[in-house]
C-alpha cells in the first residue's frame, strides 16, 4: 500500500510540473509567432537581465567564439571577419556544423534566443572554399552596361551559398559612391557615378528577396515573407 501511495503522490507532483511548465510557456509571449512584434520584443525584453541585453548587443568574432562564452556572456551575434574560416578549405558541411554547435549552446541558455551569425559575402560568398567567385563590385559597375537584373541574380546566387552554410546574413553591400581613391575599399564601391550605383543596389532584392507586399517598416524580412 506504502508503494502505491508514494507512486500517487509522484504522478501528482508529475502532473502539478507538467501544469507549471504549461502556464509558463503560455506566458511566454515572445516565443509566440502569433503575438504581435512589438508585443513579444515588449515581453522579451521585460525579461532580460542587464547581462543578457548587454550580451545580446554584442558581436564577437569566430576565432574567440565558444559555446562556453556564448553561454556565459549570452551573446547575441558572431561574425566571421574577412579570412576567419573555421578550418583551411572548410567544407559546407564543416560551416554548418560550427554554426549548429553555436547555435544550440544559444538556444540552450536561459532565455533560448537564438544567435545570428554573418560575414562578409563581397563578390560572392568569397571567404568559402569552393564558393561561386563574381567580380568585385568595381567590376560590376565598370561593365557600364547597368544590367541590374544580373546583378540581382548575383545576389540571390550568393544568398544561397551564405544560407548553405548555415549563416543567417552578409553584411553590406556597399553601396558606397568612391570619389577617392585613396580610400582602401574603393573596390567595393560600383562607381562614382552616383546613378550606375543607384541602378545595382538591385543586388538587394537578390540577396534577401523582394519586399513582402504587406511590409511593415522596421520589420526584417527574407525571401519575400
Ligand atoms: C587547400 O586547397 C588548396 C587548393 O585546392 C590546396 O592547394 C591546399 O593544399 C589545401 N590545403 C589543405 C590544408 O587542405
Amino acid at each position: 500500500m506504502a508503494r502505491i501511495a508514494i507512486n500517487f503522490r509522484g504522478v501528482l507532483v508529475i502532473c502539478l510540473c507538467w501544469a507549471a511548465v504549461m502556464a509558463e510557456a503560455q506566458n511566454e509571449k515572445y516565443k509566440d509567432p502569433k503575438q504581435p512584434v512589438d508585443d513579444r520584443v515588449e515581453d522579451l525584453m521585460s525579461r532580460m537581465t542587464l547581462a543578457e541585453k548587454i550580451g545580446q548587443m554584442t558581436q564577437i568574432e569566430r576565432a574567440v567564439a565558444s559555446g562556453q562564452v556564448i553561454n556565459q556572456y549570452f551573446i547575441g551575434s558572431v561574425l566571421s571577419g574577412a579570412g576567419s574560416v573555421p578550418a583551411t578549405n572548410a567544407t559546407a558541411e564543416n560551416w554548418v556544423d560550427m554554426v549548429n554547435g553555436f547555435q544550440k549552446v544559444a538556444l540552450s541558455t536561459r532565455l533560448g534566443i537564438p544567435i545570428i551569425y554573418g560575414i562578409d559575402a563581397v563578390h560572392g560568398h568569397s571567404n568559402v572554399y569552393k564558393a561561386t567567385i563574381f567580380p568585385h563590385n568595381v567590376g560590376l559597375g565598370g561593365t557600364r552596361q547597368v544590367d541590374p537584373g544580373l546583378v540581382k541574380r548575383i545576389g540571390a546566387a550568393t544568398a544561397l551559398e551564405v544560407r548553405a552554410t548555415g549563416l543567417h546574413y552578409t553584411f553590406g553591400p556597399c553601396i558606397a559612391v568612391c570619389r577617392d581613391p585613396r580610400w582602401g575599399r574603393c573596390y567595393e564601391s560600383y562607381s562614382e557615378d552616383h546613378t550606375i550605383v543607384q541602378a545595382m543596389t538591385e543586388i538587394i532584392s537578390g540577396l534577401q528577396g523582394e519586399i513582402p507586399a504587406n511590409s511593415e517598416k522596421g520589420v526584417p524580412f527574407l525571401g519575400g515573407e
